[in-house]
């Protein structure tokens, strides 16, 4: 690996994982832990720096000095790039899904500061540059300059994801991740023992193309594992106060952080179906925190 990023990832904390403590599951017989990966970094957190990793070390080694990439005005790819592109020393251009706001959002404003030059793209525009999933796919990109898709859902971020699954060291029967491109949990897929279920929880609706794209980033088949569609909340980033008095109330028993866009709508979807009687009693479930703690700042509560 390119020496800056191992001098980077010097830097980072420990992902644990943790059991939860918690009556709840106590009654139904589950053991649910946690692998934090929100703790790797506070800003590169969770599974951005999973999937950024080696196509980072892929940039760095094409000679790469420019990154760009896409994301929502709260993305939390695109606040991570932009932060490791300054201390990589690497330049980086964003762009952005619909019109410029008036007010910039908090997440917008730290890419800003970092020095990523941001593009404001109408949905259309935005919808089209989806197709680019290569490095070199983006039409007009200048030599030196490296695309990232959406998300980071590249091959490449297969390998970074499948460190984390190596990192868990007892056994599990399920291993549940938050879904938004997919690529996260087709790393985890490509990485666990055929043994192992995988739960996937989509993050928006009408997500059944998740299955197609996931299986498209996997270099062979594979059977274990499954997207539930049901826990969207009526679309990306939209909440409820159900959501939002589940989340209250996890973080108060366990003093762990979530966010409601991604982890706190699996949390949700895994306590809901733990009181449903969905998995076997003595079953151990692990849950990936994917991090994206900024993204909070979108949400009053
Ligand atoms: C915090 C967080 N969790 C989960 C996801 C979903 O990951 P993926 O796009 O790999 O499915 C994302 C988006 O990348 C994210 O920002």
């Amino acid at each position: 690996m390119h020496p800056d990023l191992i001098k980077l990832e010097k830097t980072f904390k420990p992902s644990i994982l943790t059991k939860l403590d918690d009556p709840l599951l106590d009654k139904y017989q589950i053991e649910l832990w946690m692998k934090r990966d929100d703790l790797l970094h506070p800003i590169i957190s969770g599974n951005k720096w999973r999937k950024l990793k080696y196509s980072l070390d892929h940039a760095l080694f094409l000679g790469s000095d420019t990154l760009i990439s896409m994301g929502g005005a709260y993305s939390n790819h695109l606040h991570a790039l932009a932060y490791t592109g300054k201390i990589l020393g690497l330049k980086t251009k964003g762009f952005i899904r619909g019109e410029q706001p008036k007010t910039l959002t908090p997440t917008l404003i730290d890419m800003q500061n970092w020095g990523m030059e941001l593009s404001f793209v109408s949905r259309a525009d935005y919808r089209l540059l989806r197709q680019y999933k290569n490095c070199n796919d983006l039409p007009d990109l200048k030599p030196r300059q490296y695309w990232l898709p959406e998300g980071g859902a590249q091959v490449l971020a297969l390998r970074g994801v499948a460190e984390l699954v190596n990192e868990i060291d007892r056994s599990y029967d399920i291993l549940c991740v938050p879904c938004g491109t997919g690529a996260t949990l087709a790393g985890i897929i490509n990485a666990i023992p055929e043994t192992v279920s995988i739960w996937g929880f989509a993050a928006l609706k009408n997500a059944s193309f998740l299955k197609a794209d996931v299986a498209a980033l996997l270099p062979k088949t594979c059977t274990n594992w499954q997207i539930n569609l049901d826990y969207h909340f009526g679309g990306f980033a939209k909440i409820s106060p159900e959501l939002i008095n589940f989340i209250n109330y996890f973080e108060k028993k366990t003093d762990i952080p979530l966010e409601p866009v991604y982890t706190g709508k699996m949390l949700f979807a895994l306590y809901d179906l733990i009181t449903k009687n969905t998995f076997k009693p003595s079953q151990r479930i692990i849950a990936v925190h994917t991090g994206g703690l900024q993204g909070k700042r979108g949400f009053t509560r």
